[in-house]
């Protein structure tokens, strides 16, 4: 559920009218609703209310200070891959011990930041990255807290690009060697292994693939305690697929902890969770203008003033994204249509072959679900600035990051003299 609706035809964030805040800011721009945000948090958290866990929000998704922001006084812990991201968590105060490093090339610099700034813990995902870390941490004097995420071979069933957890993917360490890189990691004198991890994809719809997954993880669980490895924490990844269109019905957050839960079946761990899209996703939406309407030999083009640079999950995934036109009117024609950016390449659409109202240049349509690996992928190619973020709360917005501008985006460069 989300604070995305018409009233009086007018599309709206909470209570503020979306073109109100085209008027104000330009376009394009995302919005993000608060209450969303921390309504879907709730729900998350509500659902495995019941154990000992700890939600590590997947920064990747959206790194929004302000949604960062939100997150944390609500109690979230963070998932982080980068330094920029461990910056981005420092900046608004989330405490290292709610903290988990995934990522297959953490560098020694990250690695270092990381370990200063005391996480609760590495998920390593090679045996050169457990070196590593032994390394700079006996430099330190410290000793780092690890989980190994383990690859455990399981089809998640979603698009080839964001599936992680099978053999020819490049994410962990192969089930059948992680046994023995424990015992390795046990008797390093610089690493304490206290998780276990895995994340096998995202987008995913059904609930099957989280329990395969978990229940191998589960096999290796044990056998590490039988040997005295004092595994405390098991972090099953995020994943959790949303509705991008109105008829999908992917698991909600209660349906797919009751799944884990059922299969954890009173192990006593602490359970840390990794969702990303599942909390951000349906809390933000793409605002753009129509500059032309084009009638080509096959098919209507609506050119809008937001591009795949602005939002490249349709380019890169084939992702289908709702196209809601911000003032509805009923007078309107169905037609079928693509929704393409300015961008100088054929894969810069938003929707292809749609049966849209039709449009006229000047008006605003929004793309929705757009909140998470909208902005967090967004990039300046052919040289446009980033748009504006904007955040509401209630009937009260802000811009919490301003369209960047030309300038900006030339300031840094020289010639080479
Ligand atoms: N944990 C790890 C280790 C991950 O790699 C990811 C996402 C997550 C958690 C969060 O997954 P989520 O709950 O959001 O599914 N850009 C793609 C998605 C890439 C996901 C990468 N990893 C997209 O737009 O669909």
């Amino acid at each position: 559920m989300d604070y995305f609706c018409y009233q009086e035809n007018r599309l709206h964030c909470e209570q503020v009218p979306l073109d109100k805040i085209a008027q104000v800011v330009g376009t394009p721009f995302y919005c993000y609703s608060a209450g969303t945000l921390e309504r879907h948090f709730d729900v998350f958290r509500e659902a495995f209310a019941s154990v000992d866990h700890l939600i590590c929000y997947s920064v990747k998704a959206n790194s929004s200070l302000a949604i960062l922001d939100i997150l944390v006084r609500r109690g979230s812990g963070f998932d982080i891959v980068s330094g920029g991201e461990l910056e981005r968590a420092r900046r608004i105060g989330c405490p290292g011990q709610r903290i988990v490093f995934s990522g297959v090339g953490k560098s020694a610099s990250e690695i270092k930041n990381a370990l200063e700034y005391g996480i609760l813990m590495f998920n390593v995902e090679s045996p050169g990255e457990l070196m590593r870390i032994n390394t700079l941490a006996g430099q330190m004097g410290k000793k780092a807290p690890i989980a190994l995420r383990i690859n455990p071979d399981v089809n998640p069933v979603t698009h080839p690009y964001i599936s992680t957890g099978l053999k020819r993917n490049k994410f962990g360490i192969p089930h059948a060697q992680a046994l023995d890189l424990y015992r390795q990691a046990a008797a390093l004198e610089h690493v304490t292994p206290i998780g276990l991890d895995c994340h096998i994809g995202s987008q995913l719809t059904t609930l099957e693939p989280f329990v395969e997954a978990l229940q191998r993880v589960k096999q290796l669980l044990a056998t590490l305690r039988k040997e005295g490895i004092a595994i405390r924490y098991l972090d099953l990844g995020g994943g959790l697929g949303i509705p991008y269109e109105a008829q999908q019905t992917p698991p909600n957050p209660e349906r797919y902890a009751r799944a884990l839960l059922a299969e954890l079946d009173g192990l006593d761990v602490v359970l840390i969770l990794e969702p990303g899209r599942v909390i951000v996703g349906n809390a933000g939406i793409l605002v753009t203008r129509v500059e032309y309407v084009k009638t080509g030999e096959e098919k209507r083009f609506i050119i809008t003033d937001a591009g795949m640079n602005d939002l490249i999950r349709p380019a890169l995934y084939d992702a289908y994204h709702t196209v809601l036109p911000v003032m509805r009117r009923f007078d309107r024609e169905e037609i079928l249509a693509d929704v393409v950016g300015p961008i100088c390449e054929t894969g810069d659409f938003f929707a292809r072959d749609r049966m849209l109202p039709e449009f006229y240049p000047g008006e605003l349509l929004a793309v929705r679900s757009t909140g998470a690996y909208g902005f967090s992928m967004s990039s300046n190619y052919n040289t446009r600035p980033r748009v504006a973020e904007v955040m509401v709360r209630q009937n009260r917005f802000a811009v919490v990051r301003p369209r960047e501008t030309i300038q900006q985006l030339l300031e840094q460069e020289t010639l080479f003299t």
